[in-house]
């Protein structure tokens, strides 16, 4: 066993890890005043600010409470924790930095956790020197992969209160202020989006939980309508979406164990009303859902969901988007009009940590009647009966999961800080910026645009490129911390692909991959 304070960690290796080029060192306290009370911050009684009680001594503590009690110990600890936090959020540049391999990770960074703890400055300082720099930086403005991230500095500092408050967000009783925030962007997405004033729902984890939420909810007013006409439920329920769709639809069909029936989209990606008509005539009452894709994560085309909606006049099914990457566009006046069609939604899901620029993770899902979401997941027990008997808005109700993070606080704080224009501005700019960059590909000869882009991912092949000559260009480009730009593939052939959602790419920053590719 370690002595107190002792690590099995040789020190060398992450108190200063050479190259990474992070600074390791934090001063000492100078007295133990240092910190809240040094700044002056005021201790109200009763009051939910810092209270801080300077007199007790960590080695009279109980060391029970060593972790939770305020002590100069956890003031320092809390300092440094916010300091990093402040130099991080405000930093401008941090480099791309890149993936470590296991061994190399435990060679630097194993073994720290033992019976006697590292201390903060330890364990700090291993996460700034190793651990930080082995996470590729999702938020830089050439992580142009998979969906990059793009929160606001004032959604990532408020992400720091959502912990720092420990609101729940899993009921009205617990937190109805945080609730009421949350239900405030909610209710704008949804007049943006032309649902009823009477739609709502629940932020949860990600795109995947939000489809997951969706289709439960859709299948369980199936079931209960069929029970209500009295026939039997089909053999195997079925779900309709694109060849195009999201992975994540067949993963939620996958845990529900129904069907998914795929139709083709076409040459051009976009998957029409016609295609599904045929689709819901074959499989008639067993459809739960159709899902159509505002904004397909490989390509960021838009399905017809206008004539996807309007067989709605014909058949009876439930309409889910899964806008989890693209559906922020329809703020974008230029893109708005390829939504067309979207106030007919039964629901539908938007990811705040991909185009509305909040830190991960947040998905916002909206139901046109949340009461039929309601009554497919509300869960019951006899300690829940104080939350469940009320008719209180309870988040939880909405969607696959019981406790939450009010994960849409610091969207509702972006928002409310810089207002609704700005959020168009911002999402204008990186359907712009792939306008421009489809233009550059055009004009190169040793490169092809695969589709004309929508919104705002680009996809290009390089004339002749083997799938290893792609995969050796990728991994210079991040060797070099130039840009992190992974192979993607289409129909069986290896391109390239371009997801922008950061309004701090450049033209420039585009134009030198494409160039790296000649
Ligand atoms: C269209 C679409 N749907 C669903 C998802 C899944 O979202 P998440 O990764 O947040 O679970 C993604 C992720 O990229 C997506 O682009």
């Amino acid at each position: 066993m370690q002595g107190v304070g002792s690590s099995s960690l040789p020190r060398s290796t992450y108190e200063r890890h050479p190259g990474l080029g992070r600074d390791s060192s934090y001063p000492e306290p100078a007295d133990p005043s240092h910190g809240a009370a040094r700044r002056g911050v005021a201790c109200r009684p009763g009051s939910k600010g810092p209270s801080v009680s300077r007199n007790t001594a960590p080695d009279t503590l109980a060391s029970a409470v060593r972790m939770h009690a305020i002590t100069p110990e956890t003031i320092d600890i809390v300092d440094m924790v916010l300091e990093y936090a402040r130099r991080r959020i405000l930093s401008d540049d941090t480099p791309l930095d890149k993936p470590l391999s296991p061994a190399e990770l435990r060679r630097l960074a194993g073994g720290s956790i033992n019976d006697a703890g590292l201390g903060a400055r330890r364990a700090l300082a291993l996460f700034e020197n190793v651990l930080a720099p082995s996470c590729i930086t999702t938020e830089h403005p050439r992580y142009l992969s998979f969906i990059p991230s793009a929160p606001s500095k004032a959604s990532t500092a408020f992400d720091l209160i959502v912990s720092a408050t420990a609101v729940y967000g899993g009921s009205w009783l617990e937190g109805s202020g945080a609730v009421f925030a949350e239900n405030e962007v909610l209710a704008w997405l949804a007049a943006e989006f032309g649902l009823p004033v009477t739609a709502g729902g629940v932020f949860v984890q990600g795109g995947t939980i939000g489809n997951l939420s969706a289709l439960v909810a859709a299948r369980d007013h199936a079931t209960r309508l069929r029970r209500a006409a009295e026939l039997p439920r089909p053999d195997r329920w079925v779900i309709i979406c694109s060849s195009e769709a999201h992975s994540s639809v067949a993963s939620a069909a996958a845990v529900m164990d129904v069907d998914v029936v795929t139709v083709a989209a076409g040459e051009s990606g976009v998957l029409r009303g016609e295609a599904v008509r045929a689709a819901l005539v074959e499989h008639g009452d067993a459809v739960i859902a159709v899902v159509a894709t505002g904004g397909s994560t490989n390509f960021g085309i838009v399905d017809d969901i206008a004539s996807i909606a309007a067989l709605k006049d014909d058949h009876e099914f439930w309409l889910h988007i899964d806008g989890a990457y693209g559906l922020a566009a329809a703020l974008a006046d230029i893109t708005r009009p390829l939504f067309a069609g979207i106030e007919r939604a039964d629901s539908l899901i938007v990811d705040p940590h991909k185009w509305l620029f909040t830190p991960f993770d947040s998905c916002a899902l909206l139901y046109r009647d949340p009461a039929i979401a309601r009554l497919a997941h509300t869960q019951h027990a006899e300690y829940l009966d104080a939350l469940t008997e009320s008719s209180q808005f309870n988040p939880s109700d909405y969607s696959v999961q019981l406790t939450r993070r009010a994960r849409g606080l610091p969207l509702w704080f972006s928002l409310a800080t810089f207002g609704v224009q700005s959020y168009r501005e911002a999402i204008a700019v990186s359907i712009d910026l792939a306008h421009a960059a489809a233009r550059e590909i055009r004009a190169r000869d040793y490169l092809t645009l695969v589709r004309d882009p929508q919104l705002s991912v680009v996809v290009f092949e390089r004339t002749g490129w083997s799938p290893q000559q792609y995969s050796e260009w990728s991994n210079r480009l991040l060797d070099e911390q130039h840009s992190f730009v992974v192979p993607s593939s289409h129909a069986g052939r290896t391109n390239a692909r371009f997801a922008i959602v950061n309004p701090r790419t450049t033209i420039d920053d585009l134009v030198s991959v494409l160039d790296s590719m000649a």
